[in-house]
């Protein structure tokens, strides 16, 4: 089975509309190879003939955006944002909530939810008695969704960053896969979302993971989507991005602010004061009005 140009292009222009996601030329093995299984589970005789039936009938459609989204994920990924969160976000966060004892933490493209799972690991260890934590998992994925929503996992995915000791505490086994506990599940709501239109209703986060998803997008979804996460951060909040990913390249309004061996980023307040703001929080670096 291959893959036409004249399909190829077609679906990158769908996944486009519809993900944000690009799929540039070169990838053609890479939209086959996924899209080939639910080519063969349809009926349809090629990939072809499966794009064609993907754009005209919606719930294909569905599948095949779920199938292109790139899930790639594990537990504590990259292990420095995750030390950031406890030694720096979280005890910073801790002071600034005294009044109301409550966090509010946004996991932005969670995939099948080993982040927003990290974090309610961490907050299980580290929140005093008396504090409550949200955990608002979101996807445009509604298979990745579900996989959050059931908090199971395989031995593979459980190998990929999950240390013993946390296993043994959080999980148990349910035939060949590894149930997250109903406590840590109850911390953490799933929202559909994509990234690439407008927000529904948010609350306003504490801290924000946006993950290894920026890469997918061309800049001016970058830009649009960091000014419109910080529209939904309070203004003393936190913004993670994935180790690869950088705000350097434009102007979004947020500052960086390096923790370990990672960059924080801070709302600057507003799109005229950004460079004042920058100066004030000296030494931190500005990312605006390069
Ligand atoms: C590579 S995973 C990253 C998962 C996690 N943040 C991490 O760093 O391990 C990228 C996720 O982004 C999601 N995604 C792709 N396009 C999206 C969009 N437009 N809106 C929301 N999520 C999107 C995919 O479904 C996938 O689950």
């Amino acid at each position: 089975m291959t893959l036409s140009p004249s399909s190829f292009a077609a679906i990158a222009a769908l996944t486009r509309r519809e993900t944000a996601m690009l799929y540039e030329p070169g990838k053609e093995y890479l939209v086959e190879a996924r899209l080939l299984p639910l080519a063969r589970a349809a009926g349809c005789e090629d990939v072809d003939a499966y794009v064609a039936l993907v754009l005209r009938d919606r719930v294909h459609q569905q599948a095949a955006m779920d199938a292109l989204t790139i899930n790639e994920t594990s537990w504590f990924r990259d292990n420095a944002p995750y030390q950031a969160f406890t030694e720096v976000m979280l005890p910073a966060m801790l002071q600034a909530r005294a009044h109301t004892r409550q966090l509010t933490i946004w996991s932005a493209a969670c995939s099948s939810g080993q982040e927003a799972y990290s974090l309610a690991m961490l907050l299980d260890q580290h929140l005093p008695a008396g504090w409550s934590a949200r955990i608002v998992a979101t996807d445009i994925s509604t298979s990745m969704l579900e996989r959050v929503r059931t908090g199971r996992y395989s031995m593979v995915e459980m190998n990929r960053g999950l240390p013993a000791t946390l296993l043994v505490k959080h999980f148990t086994r349910v035939g060949s896969e590894w149930e997250i506990s109903a406590d840590l599940r109850s911390m953490v709501e799933t929202r559909h979302l994509n990234l690439a239109g407008p927000f529904p209703a948010l609350p306003t986060f504490d801290i924000v993971f946006l993950r290894n998803v920026l890469i997918y997008f061309d800049l001016d979804t970058k830009r649009d989507i960091l000014r419109r996460v910080r529209s939904v951060t309070s203004p003393d909040g936190y913004l993670l991005l994935g180790s690869t990913e950088t705000t350097l390249d434009m102007e979004t309004h947020w500052i960086r602010e390096p923790a370990g061996r990672v960059q924080l980023h801070r709302p600057i307040a507003g799109p005229t004061s950004a460079s004042a703001t920058a100066v004030a929080r000296a030494p931190q670096t500005a990312l605006t009005g390069a």
